[in-house]
């Protein structure tokens, strides 16, 4: 556990604009968080860099937005309503709750009392809510645990409407919300959160293989959004730790600041939904195989992404110090695809307009092409680096009075700090997005 590197973390995602402590301006609520400028552009980055690998690049996947709230009876069906609870212990001396698998039972973590915990309990995490204005039975419902029901419900609607060949997958990037007896450690567990899941609906008899496929094609999306290989590890989880659904389930674990915890996971969820929404709703969810007579349910792989816990592995991975000019340096090693701001362009000085009226021209070129480019002419150049450094911008672009002359500007790389001189007319076959 890094204590130390969480807490850069946290403070630079803060101080810069990233992540912000939720309602904090009335004293916060525990395990919701608000994104500000910057950390809503790194998390659309993520997003759209993930819907492109998963869906744009694959011919068999298609998208589904699901409403939040649903009919009750999904969580009937699919076990949430009667399986989707944590064990819970309260202390008799502060009334603290707490997850009883996570703490020494011994000592109350909050009040230090000894032996004050009583029995047991199983706490359903699902948020509770009314549909409509009479508060009674009929009016009950529940905020999303996953998303993933949202794609087994609208199953059946997909294969009416397009007809995919098997296999295929169903993804969706949304809203998820648990009421978690301990939200800790920033974003990594919160009570409202993303997902970002994956239904892939496959014959039965190949299950297998998909699920060495998807296990591959994981590694490779970890890989493209920066995480050091040695950082990654899969543990397949026992039958005993297994969510009700599963037969098998990989978790790919990340050696976070915290320590070694769950990025994602990968579970063979076999025809356990599509099955329990074939009894329940009384329509058949059998897939016709195209040409032939053979008919069954789909069995489902589900690879399902956290996207707090992606952005957090993002960052810890990011985070670098080093020194420069015999100066610690902070800053944000972030692959180009995800930083939020590409480009900086700043004149040298400010107070010349010169110098401020070329730079404009620079900068309304480049943001028309590249969008996220930002201006920035506050303090001395240095200053200005270091800032953007901070935010992970990958490239500065410095316009100065040989700029006048010469038709060139500097450009400076964030990693090795290295400055290279570019005629402006040439500034794109420098900078690669
Ligand atoms: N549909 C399957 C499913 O929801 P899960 O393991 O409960 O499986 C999937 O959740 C992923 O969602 C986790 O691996 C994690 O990345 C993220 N996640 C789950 N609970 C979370 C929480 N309380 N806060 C932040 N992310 C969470």
């Amino acid at each position: 556990m890094d204590k130390n590197k969480l807490e850069n973390i946290v403070s630079l995602a803060k101080r810069r604009g990233f992540i912000f402590q939720g309602s904090e301006v009335y004293g916060g609520i525990s395990g919701f968080y608000d994104y500000g400028p910057l950390g809503v552009a790194l998390k659309r980055n993520v997003v759209n860099l993930w819907w492109k690998t998963f869906v744009e690049d694959a011919e068999n996947m298609f998208g589904i937005d699901a409403a939040i709230i649903m009919n009750p009876k999904v969580w009937q069906a699919s076990g949430h309503v009667d399986t989707f609870t944590d064990p819970m212990v309260e202390c008799s001396k502060c009334h603290n709750r707490f997850r009883a698998d996570k703490i020494d039972k011994k000592t109350c973590p909050n009040c230090g009392a000894k032996d004050s915990f009583g029995e047991e309990r199983q706490f359903n995490m699902m948020f509770r809510t009314q549909v409509g204005p009479i508060d009674d039975d009929n009016a009950l419902a529940y905020l999303r645990p996953e998303t993933a029901q949202g794609i087994f419900t609208n199953y059946k609607n997909v294969v009416d409407t397009i007809y995919p060949d098997l296999p295929f997958g169903l993804a969706q990037v949304g809203k998820a919300f648990r009421n978690e007896i301990s939200p800790r450690d920033f974003i990594f567990r919160m009570r409202e959160f993303e997902q970002m899941e994956i239904e892939y609906f496959v014959d039965p008899e190949n299950w297998e293989n998909e699920f060495e496929e998807w296990i591959k094609r994981i590694h490779n999306w970890l890989d493209l959004i920066g995480l050091n290989k040695n950082k990654v590890h899969e543990l397949e989880v026992e039958e005993s730790e297994r969510a009700h659904y599963s037969m098998r389930t990989v978790d790919f674990e990340y050696d976070f600041p915290i320590g070694k915890e769950e990025l994602l996971g990968l579970a063979y969820r076999t025809d356990f939904d599509l099955n329990n929404i074939d009894k329940k709703s009384g329509k058949s969810m059998e897939y016709l195989v195209k040409g032939t007579n053979k008919k069954f349910i789909p069995h489902v792989i589900e690879p399902s992404f956290g996207l707090e816990r992606t952005i957090m592995a993002v960052l810890s991975e990011a985070y670098t110090e080093d020194e420069v000019n015999g100066e610690k340096r902070v800053f944000l090693k972030l692959p180009v695809q995800l930083a939020p701001v590409k480009i900086c362009v700043s004149p040298l000085l400010k107070n010349k307009p010169e110098l401020v009226d070329k730079a404009r021209e620079v900068y309304s070129e480049l943001k028309k092409k590249y969008g996220a480019v930002m201006w920035d002419d506050n303090g001395n150049i240095g200053k200005r680096y270091r800032r953007q450094d901070e935010i992970g911008t990958p490239y500065c672009v410095v316009i100065d009075f040989d700029s006048l002359e010469d038709q060139s500007v500097t450009i400076r790389h964030r990693d090795d700090t290295k400055q290279e001189r570019v005629k402006i007319s040439e500034i794109s076959k420098y900078i690669k997005l």
